[in-house]
Formats: C-alpha cells, structure tokens, sequence
C-alpha cells in the first residue's frame, strides 16, 4: 500500500463490532451526533474555533445541522474503514475523497492533537450509546479503524501543506 507494505490484521469479528454497534447506533443520529460534537468541546473548547458555521453563527450549537452532519461523516468513515481494513488491510478511501479531506483539513487548521481529541470523545460517546455491547474488543475495533483512516487524511494533509 501506499503507506508501507505493512498490512493491517483486522478481523471479521473487529468489523463486525464497528459495524453492528453503528447500526443500532445510527437510528439515534441526531443526538448522537451533537453528543460527538459536545464532548469534543468540552475537552478542548479551543477547536469549536476551528468550524467556519460556528464562527460566522448565532444558532446555537444543538441546532446547527452542520455540525451532525460532521459527526455523521467520522462515523461513517470510519465504519467504512473497519470494512476495509478487513477486506484491504489499509484504508482505501477513493482517492479523490481524500486529496480533498487532506487539502480541506489543513485549510481549516486541524491538527494532530484534534484528532485525538476527537477519537477520545468519539470512543467516549459510543461507550455511552451502546453500554451493553461495550467492552475492551469493541474500543480497540473502533480505535484501529479510526487511527487508520486518520493516517490516510493525515498523509494527504502533509502532501497538500
Ligand atoms: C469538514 C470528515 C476530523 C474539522 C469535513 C468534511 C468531511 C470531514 C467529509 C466535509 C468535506 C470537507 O470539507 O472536506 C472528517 C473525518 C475526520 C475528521 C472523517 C476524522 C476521522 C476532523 C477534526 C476536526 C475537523 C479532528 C477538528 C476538530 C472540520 C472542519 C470542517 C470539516 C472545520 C469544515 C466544516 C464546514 O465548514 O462545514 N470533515 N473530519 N474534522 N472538518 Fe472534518
């Protein structure tokens, strides 16, 4: 692959838990999403600067469509990067999609430390959405589909600073 030959190991059973807990957790989008998004500023208040609808808005947070749509592509992504991996052993977002989510991202300043961010709090609202499903395996499933699909934005980030 593009990022070294190294291939990921990740099993039927990982993409499955990506997988299943995203479909019970999808019926509840909308709130799942501004959750996603609340806790990612409550733990770093400094990046709700970071989203240009935010700047420019007086609708408050709980009513910006926006920012569930946000939330909805990381879920997605990284749902569709569990299937991947397990299929791949990389990432293969197409190509185009992300040139442009490399080029986007480092156009709206986001750094290393948002990601991390983010995956804590997104790890944080899925332990909270599906508490029953929840344990060690399903955190480290979604935290390797999650940490590789950042690698692949993060490398078109670099190529396109
Ligand atoms: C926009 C995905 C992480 C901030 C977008 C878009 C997508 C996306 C698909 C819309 C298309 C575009 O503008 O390129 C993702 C994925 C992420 C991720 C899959 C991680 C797996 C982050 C992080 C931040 C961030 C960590 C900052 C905390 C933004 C901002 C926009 C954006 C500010 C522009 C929103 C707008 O103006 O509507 N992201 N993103 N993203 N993302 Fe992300």
């Amino acid at each position: 692959g593009q990022r070294g030959d190294d291939k990921i190991a990740f099993s039927e059973e990982q993409e499955a838990l990506v997988v299943e807990s995203w479909k019970v957790m999808k019926k509840d989008a909308a709130s799942l999403g501004l959750k996603l998004f609340l806790r990612v500023f409550e733990i770093a208040p400094s990046t709700a600067k970071l989203f240009p609808f935010l700047r420019d808005s007086n609708v408050p947070l709980e009513k910006n469509p926006k920012l569930k749509q946000h939330a909805m592509y990381v879920f997605i992504m990284t749902c569709d990067s569990a299937a991947q991996l397990r299929k791949e052993g990389e990432v293969t977002v197409k190509d185009t999609t992300l040139k442009k989510l490399g080029a986007s991202h480092s156009k709206y300043g986001v750094l290393n430390e948002h990601f991390e961010v983010l995956r804590f709090a997104l790890l944080d609202t899925i332990k909270d959405a599906v508490p029953d499903m929840w344990g060690p395996e399903m955190k480290s499933a979604w935290t390797e589909a999650y940490n590789q699909l950042v690698a692949a934005i993060k490398q078109e980030m670099r190529r396109s600073s």
